[in-house]
């Protein structure tokens, strides 16, 4: 199949470059100039594990071309993804300008086009904004009609960043919202290369579902973000311990075969210093105000995300009791990706801390393997007041009041802090220490847990 793709960032990549394995060809347009630049000199303009490799298999077998010129782009494809950003607004709402953009320039490249092509909506959207919002914009621009000229088809993106190839060639489902069965047809030829069940379903319920995916998955991390501010009232009470207990009921860990199976969600259900990332914020936000405008008050995920804003505050009250003042101090962050295995940053907790650090007058030192050219790039002018560091070593040399670990990256289990010959003030932001295994020399303060 042809493949066409709108937005080279971590959704559009992956789907592109993931299709180029199983033999389609596809061709990226972007509006940003730089990173079509990057991807015609070889290069990827973001990291996400493995796929390097795919980029370069599939330029050696001429299935990747990028584009700045979106006619060329649609020309000869079947399918046309929209992947753009819809980034949350001052108001929290969603900014879906980038969407109505694309939809308008691409109706325009359809004015000429021959067939049938299928619009798919890759990007997260509230629900009715394919069926209410894209389809008019696509129908005037182009002169045509959907269901005859072109087709359309919402296919909310699941992957995870970090684990985005794996999420994306081994997925747990298909949701295909489409609007007829022409454009349903080809979809699941697209996808039946891949092996999971498909969910067929209309334009706004595909929507619908992505946002309670994720409302859920938020809401597990507030809830044991929640039981980590109770915990902290009763001295001796771990919620780490608690959690863990929790973790077995059979109900939400089963024994099959007298082997537990330990599922991935049980990952979420771990207290912290709180989700951050391109999704989770933003998209709760776009559907409580999306829910108020239909008039509905969604007081379950207002409370999700108000505990959500308090975490970084509440590590930095926390590492201030521990310091006396933070004025003056050294404070070294481990980790400023918004998780490990990516070099995100969008929303990231760290960025948080450092702001509210730096606004107290404490000096900060942070590194991260992979993200620090992009927390750079988020400080700006301020990124002078900050030492950066993307090597370990470097890092832990430095005269440091206290760590705070935000980011799980794996190698910070192999810091060997008894070899740093001084008092370390830890805070472990997100329960990845395990406090009997450190040595004396370091004074651990866990989330969820007062001695
Ligand atoms: N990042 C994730 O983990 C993830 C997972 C699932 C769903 N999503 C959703 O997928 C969408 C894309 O997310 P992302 O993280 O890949 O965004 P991103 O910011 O990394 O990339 C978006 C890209 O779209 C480009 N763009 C903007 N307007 C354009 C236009 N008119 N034509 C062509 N390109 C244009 C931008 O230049 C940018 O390169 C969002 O709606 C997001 O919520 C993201």
């Amino acid at each position: 199949m042809n493949i066409a793709i709108l937005g080279c960032g971590y959704v559009g990549l992956t789907t592109g470059l993931c299709f180029t394995e199983k033999g389609h060809k596809v061709i990226c347009f972007d509006v940003d100039k730089a990173k079509l630049d990057l991807l015609q000199q070889g290069k990827l303009p973001i990291f996400e594990p493995g796929l390097e490799e795919i980029f370069k298999q599939a330029k050696e077998k001429g299935l990747l071309q990028a584009t700045s010129d979106l006619s060329n782009a649609v020309k000869e494809a079947d399918a046309i993804f929209i992947a753009v950003g819809t980034p949350m607004r001052q108001d929290k709402s969603i900014d879906i300008s980038f969407v109505e953009n694309a939809a308008r320039q691409l109706g325009n490249e359809l004015k000429e086009k021959q067939g049938f092509p299928v619009i798919v909506i890759k990007s997260t959207v509230v629900p009715g904004t394919t069926q209410e919002i894209v389809l008019p914009l696509l129908e005037q621009a182009s002169g045509k009609k959907a269901g005859t000229g072109f087709g359309l088809c919402m296919n909310p993106e699941f992957l995870r960043e970090g684990s985005a190839v794996k999420d994306f060639n081994e997925p747990d489902r298909i949701v295909l919202g489409c609007l007829g069965e022409k454009e349903k047809g080809l979809m699941q030829e697209l996808y039946s290369a891949y092996n999971a069940p498909f969910v067929l379903t209309n334009l706004p319920t595909a929507e619908m579902i992505k946002y309670a995916n994720n409302s859920l998955i938020a809401t597990l991390i507030s809830f044991s973000n929640e039981f980590a501010n109770l915990c902290e009232k009763v001295p001796g009470v771990s919620v780490e311990d608690v959690l863990k207990a929790v973790h077995l009921d059979f109900r939400l860990n089963p024994i099959v075969g007298g082997k537990r199976l330990n599922p991935n969600i049980l990952t979420y259900l771990r207290a912290g210093c709180g989700f951050g990332g391109s999704c989770f914020p933003k998209d709760l936000n776009a559907l409580i105000h999306f829910s108020e405008k239909k008039g509905y008050s969604p007081e379950l995920l207002k409370s999700v995300v108000g505990i959500n804003q308090e975490r970084a505050g509440h590590l930095v009250e926390r590492l201030s009791k521990e310091l006396g003042s933070l004025d003056g101090k050294t404070v070294g962050i481990l980790g400023l990706a918004f998780k490990p295995e990516t070099d995100d940053v969008r929303e990231s907790q760290a960025l948080k801390i450092i702001q509210s650090l730096l606004g107290k007058g404490t000096r900060v030192s942070a590194h991260d393997p992979m993200a620090v050219e992009n927390a750079k790039r988020f400080f700006g002018s301020e990124a002078e007041k900050i030492s950066f560091f993307g090597d370990l070593n470097s890092f832990l040399k430095e005269e440091l009041d206290a760590m705070v670990l935000v980011t799980a990256w794996p190698q910070y289990r192999e810091i060997d802090f008894a070899t740093l010959g001084r008092e370390v003030i830890l805070v472990d932001g997100r329960g990845f220490f395990n406090r009997e295994k450190l040595p004396e020399n370091v004074r651990c303060v866990s989330v969820g847990f007062k001695p």
